[in-house]
């Protein structure tokens, strides 16, 4: 908090912007306050996301705007093919995610609530496929950043943690944890590639003025 405040003191937003500290199922606000609000991948990690959804239409004046952009398993997620569902449980597994909602029902959760859905669309639609968002995770992106996805640097960084360990140099169970998430980086990049998964679901919708 304290370096997002510098930050916005840096960039000349201090007089515009305050950081709050808050539980989004316990949001700090009154009835009514705002305008607008937006979240970037942040409700995904609520355990029920509708239950956000009502705090952010309480907080929202009528006629307030809400947008975001979600994590969600796509039209093509077939909870009855068990492929799918290892998939979206290693995603969840290497993420700590409860349940990765699908894109209908964020639609549905939103219309619930009482918000009026204006647009929604999976941005993923628009990428190049030649270069599709789960490349760097295959460990084929040449790019020196992703590294680390490649077979020889997923070898390193086994060593390294093991060795890290052995040496007490890291808490104990990194290796492990590092394994788990590694499990999520293939599922991510496995959904990805099946189409089953959307890191940037785009929705926008309004509150009733009446
Ligand atoms: C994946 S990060 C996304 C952060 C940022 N929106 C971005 O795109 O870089 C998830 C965010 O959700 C926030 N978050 C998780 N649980 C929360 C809760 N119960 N209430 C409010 N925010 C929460 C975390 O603090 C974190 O900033």
């Amino acid at each position: 908090m304290a370096q997002g405040t510098r930050l916005n003191r840096k960039a000349g937003m201090d007089r515009h912007c305050r950081i709050i500290w808050g539980h989004y199922l316990q949001p700090p606000f009154h009835d009514g306050e705002f305008d607008a609000a937006y979240e970037v991948e942040a409700i995904i990690h609520s355990p029920d996301h509708r239950a956000v959804y009502e705090h952010v239409h309480r907080v929202l004046r009528p006629g307030g705007v809400f947008g975001g952009y979600a994590w969600c398993m796509t039209n093509r997620y077939d909870p009855g093919n068990p492929e799918h569902r290892r998939m979206k449980r290693g995603i969840e597994r290497g993420t700590a995610l409860s349940d990765i909602p699908t894109t209908r029902f964020v639609d549905k959760a939103l219309q619930e609530v009482g918000l009026e859905l204006l647009e929604t669309q999976d941005r993923i639609e628009l990428c190049d496929p030649e270069t599709p968002w789960y490349l760097p995770l295959t460990g084929r992106d040449r790019d020196p950043r992703y590294l680390l996805f490649s077979k020889p640097g997923r070898f390193a960084l086994d060593r390294l943690t093991a060795a890290g360990e052995r040496a007490r140099l890291l808490p104990t169970s990194t290796t492990k944890i590092t394994e788990v998430v590694m499990g999520a980086v293939d599922a991510l990049a496995e959904s990805g590639r099946a189409g089953i998964f959307t890191p940037s679901y785009f929705y926008l919708c309004r509150k009733p003025t009446r």
